[in-house]
């Protein structure tokens, strides 16, 4: 299907870049507007086996079906995150391999990339969390919620991404729980030593956000 195949982009002159990530993840201009195609690929020593490749157990058990598939109900929800647009398993006897494309988040940063200039941002760690918590309220559990997979876009708007093994299980605080610490893990290892002092505070914000949401809803 060459709506999944980089070469039938790239022949259109439609590649316009590459995004960081573990998966190969392209940015492209389509005629629906500006998506990104994301193959998943696996990391860590799983790579070794196989890079692209998973053992198939049903076509709506595998990772672009379900990932498709929480992003149409974080959609219809209304929640920050991307637009599923379409979703392929490619099955190859017992194995298969996956592609997912979805709308682009425009003008948007990773987190990650914003801890130096925007630590003594209030409104940016509240808002994040306050994000955060929109999602675990809809039961909503991030199975990798690190800084790279908070996007941070024009006026501050905070985006999720990454639905990768994501599952939505409603009032699972203990889950909610471990999206937090996975968060705060993440940016213990990114923050630059010499402005370490400032996680704990901006981390207090965060969860100043994430707690005044709850009280909204
Ligand atoms: N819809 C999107 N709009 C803008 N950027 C995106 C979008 N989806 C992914 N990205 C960028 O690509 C990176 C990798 O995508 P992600 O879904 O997190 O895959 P991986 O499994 O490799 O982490 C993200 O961290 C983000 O920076
Ligand atoms: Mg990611």
């Amino acid at each position: 299907m060459h709506l999944f195949d980089a070469g039938y982009w790239e022949q259109q002159g439609a590649l316009a870049g590459k995004a960081a990530g573990r998966a190969c993840v392209l940015l492209l201009e389509t005629e629906f507007g500006p998506a990104v195609l994301k193959q998943y690929l696996r990391g860590g020593w799983a790579a070794r086996v196989s890079r692209d490749r998973y053992v198939f157990s049903g076509f709506e058990q595998s990772r672009p079906i379900m990932e498709f598939k929480v992003l149409e109900q974080l959609f219809v929800a209304g929640l920050p995150a991307p637009a599923p647009l379409a979703a392929i398993c490619t099955r190859d006897g017992r194995l298969y391999s996956g592609w997912l494309m979805t709308r682009r988040i425009m003008d948007a940063e990773p987190l990650a990339d914003l801890i130096y200039s925007r630590r003594g941002d209030p409104v940016l760690w509240r808002n994040t969390g306050a994000c955060i918590r929109r999602f675990h309220n809809f039961g909503l559990v991030h199975a990798d919620l690190n800084a790279r997979n908070i996007l941070v876009g024009e006026a501050d708007n905070v985006h999720l991404v990454d639905f990768d093994r994501a599952r939505i299980r409603r009032g699972d605080s203990r889950a909610y729980s471990t999206n937090l610490r996975r968060l705060h893990r993440s940016l213990e290892k990114l923050w630059p030593d010499s402005f370490s002092g400032h996680l704990e505070s901006c981390w207090t914000l965060l969860l100043e956000g994430y707690d005044a949401e709850r009280r909204v809803q």
